[in-house]
């Protein structure tokens, strides 16, 4: 009898054990990435700070400081994870590489989760729709109408971005510039060293309220299904990503990131007339 029992618990042993491989183990590599963040009483945010209204740098009291839809948005996930925030400012074709370097926790930064993306990093549910814009100079916005305009044109985009293959799928004869700060390309813009600049809806319409001189023309691209911004994590980022995914909702829920997008438009135009 004795015997007997003791090989039901063996059986029993080995069946919890072989229980604890693949799956539970997964989940708790997973568990530890979130409890680190709340161990180290702050969460590493990967941005590229040149894009309002999602993130921007902006002046109070002689203080420089990175502000925008994203930036609230960040504050919030950190307020329900119950940690600090800290944001890591680099050029955009950098904060992916950040992240998968385990430099930050998570990369917010108007990042459209495309398919291609979603294969080297997990994200959030998505929490912006964009469209993709043309910017011109405003003398020139008539001549700019249709794709057929810009066919042969110098075509601004950030390095890095999908804004990259946008020109190259949707203007294949154009000549692409790839820069890698944003501000820089409007530079370009309104120097006329390029003729257009592809940029996404929010983001259009806040460099242009600040650059009178700037106008969106009418030349119509196409958008896409995988455009849309998320927060990237690193892959199996499960519980991580359910806590984000829970703020997102409740914000939407609320309305709260189309007022975040609405309040930082309207700094970013401010800070441009002062
Ligand atoms: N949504 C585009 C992308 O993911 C552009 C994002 C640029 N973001 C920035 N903070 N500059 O490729």
């Amino acid at each position: 009898m004795k015997k007997i029992l003791g090989f039901l618990g063996l059986a029993a042993l080995t069946l919890s054990l072989a229980a604890c491989g693949n799956g539970d183990a997964a989940k708790k590599a997973d568990a530890n990435q979130l409890k680190s963040i709340q161990d180290a009483g702050v969460i590493k945010v990967a941005t590229s700070a040149d894009f309002a209204p999602f993130e921007f740098h902006t002046v109070s009291n002689g203080k420089d400081k990175i502000v925008g839809a994203d930036v609230d948005l960040a504050n919030e996930i950190a307020k329900d994870l119950g940690v600090k925030v800290e944001f890591m400012d680099m050029e955009f074709n950098a904060v992916l590489t950040a992240l998968d370097q385990g430099k930050a926790d998570v990369a917010i930064s108007g990042i459209s989760a495309t398919k291609e993306r979603k294969k080297s990093f997990d994200f959030s549910d998505n929490y912006f729709v964009p469209e993709q814009l043309v910017v011109v100079k405003k003398e020139n916005v008539d001549k700019f109408k249709d794709l057929e305009s810009l066919a042969d044109k110098k075509i601004g985009a950030q390095k890095g971005s999908i804004q990259e293959s946008v020109v190259t799928s949707q203007l294949p004869k154009a000549q692409l510039v790839a820069l890698a700060k944003v501000p820089n390309l409007i530079v370009e813009v309104k120097q006329g060293s390029i003729d257009a600049l592809v940029l996404e809806s929010a983001v259009a319409k806040a460099y242009v309220a600040q650059n009178p001189d700037l106008a969106i023309a009418s030349a119509p691209l196409k958008s896409s299904d995988d455009e849309s911004y998320a927060i990237a994590m690193k892959k199996d980022s499960k519980e991580l990503k359910a806590k984000i995914n829970a703020v997102i909702k409740k914000l939407q829920d609320e309305n709260k990131i189309s007022e975040f997008v609405e309040k930082n438009s309207a700094l970013a135009e401010s800070q441009a007339k002062k």
